[in-house]
């Protein structure tokens, strides 16, 4: 597998797809995101996202993935937030708007751009100015240069929340050691904790294929990542991957939000469906030990 900046750009219709199953969902600016960013492809004549990946079926999985974390941001009083990897969510967006929150979000170059044009127009038609604790950094979750772009914006003497959803699954173990590593040497400096639902287990990826056929396979394809070869087989090692790298870990299920879902309505799935989606994935809360 190729493994530069080009490779990685490769991962970006995902960010697309991610936002359309937000969609279902009663998480704010979702449509409004999606909308403005239909017009981007319009307007650049993109290619299609494949038609067979264009399908809510997971919608419930992405919901309580967004909400799930931002319970747990909300829940460490942190009011500094560098989100990896942050596609087209809607998160900084309201946390900057509604809570006055110091939010940075980081991507790749390409999506930075359409996504600060994005929340641009969506402040200008809903007649808000854009949040001035906003801020938009392109750059790479490998890179520790692209994380230093990201905390000038930070006060070092507040807590920090990292926090990231959807991106690991696309790393192999040893970029995804690499980003682990990048979070660690900031947190040590910063107080503060990596909040990340990115704990790709075999078990999760297993449901995702039985709910919509080859969906695992369809997005490697898509990505050119070899999304299978970099999970984990199960939780242990998941955890020894992380712990081995110098984090303590809490750990919280996806149904702590079941509750709080709202795309299964919308979309008449049974409770069954929803839980085949849901109930295997976690979201972990770390630390380093050695702090
Ligand atoms: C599945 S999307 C998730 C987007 C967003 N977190 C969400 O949940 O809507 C994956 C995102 O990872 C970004 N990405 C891929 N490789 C990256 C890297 N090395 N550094 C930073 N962002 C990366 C892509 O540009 C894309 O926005």
């Amino acid at each position: 597998m190729e493994n530069n900046q080009d490779s990685f750009e490769k991962v970006i219709p995902t960010a697309w797809m991610v936002a359309y199953r937000r969609t279902f969902s009663d998480i704010p600016y979702s449509i409004e995101i999606f909308e403005a960013l239909e017009e981007i492809k319009k307007k650049n004549n993109y290619e299609d996202i494949p038609a067979e990946l264009k399908k809510p079926q997971l919608a419930p999985q992405f919901e309580a993935r967004h909400k799930l974390l931002d319970k747990l941001i909300y829940q460490t009083n942190a009011e500094q937030i560098l989100e990896l990897a942050a596609g087209f969510s809607s998160r900084g967006l309201s946390m900057s708007k509604d809570y006055k929150f110091n939010y940075v979000e980081l991507d790749l170059a390409p999506v930075t751009k359409e996504k600060q044009q994005i929340i641009q127009e969506i402040a200008k038609e809903k007649w808000f100015e854009v949040p001035e604790s906003l801020h938009f950094v392109s750059g790479n979750a490998m890179d520790f240069e692209s994380f230093e772009k990201g905390l000038s914006y930070f006060d070092k003497t507040k807590p920090l929340v990292i926090t990231n959803e959807g991106l690991l699954r696309y790393l192999t173990k040893d970029e995804k050691a690499k980003v682990a590593q990048n979070i660690h040497k900031v947190l040590e400096e910063f107080n503060g904790v990596w909040v990340t639902s990115d704990i790709s287990l075999r078990k999760i990826f297993s449901k995702e294929n039985e709910v919509m056929k080859d969906h695992v396979e369809k997005i490697s394809k898509l990505t050119g990542k070899d999304i299978f070869s970099n999970r984990f087989e199960t939780e242990e090692e998941a955890k020894d991957f992380f712990e081995n790298l110098g984090f303590s870990i809490e750990r919280h299920s996806f149904m702590e939000v079941y509750d709080d879902l709202t795309s299964p309505k919308t979309l008449h799935l049974s409770e069954q469906q929803v839980k085949d989606v849901v109930e295997d994935a976690v979201v972990y809360v770390m630390k380093p030990t050695t702090k």
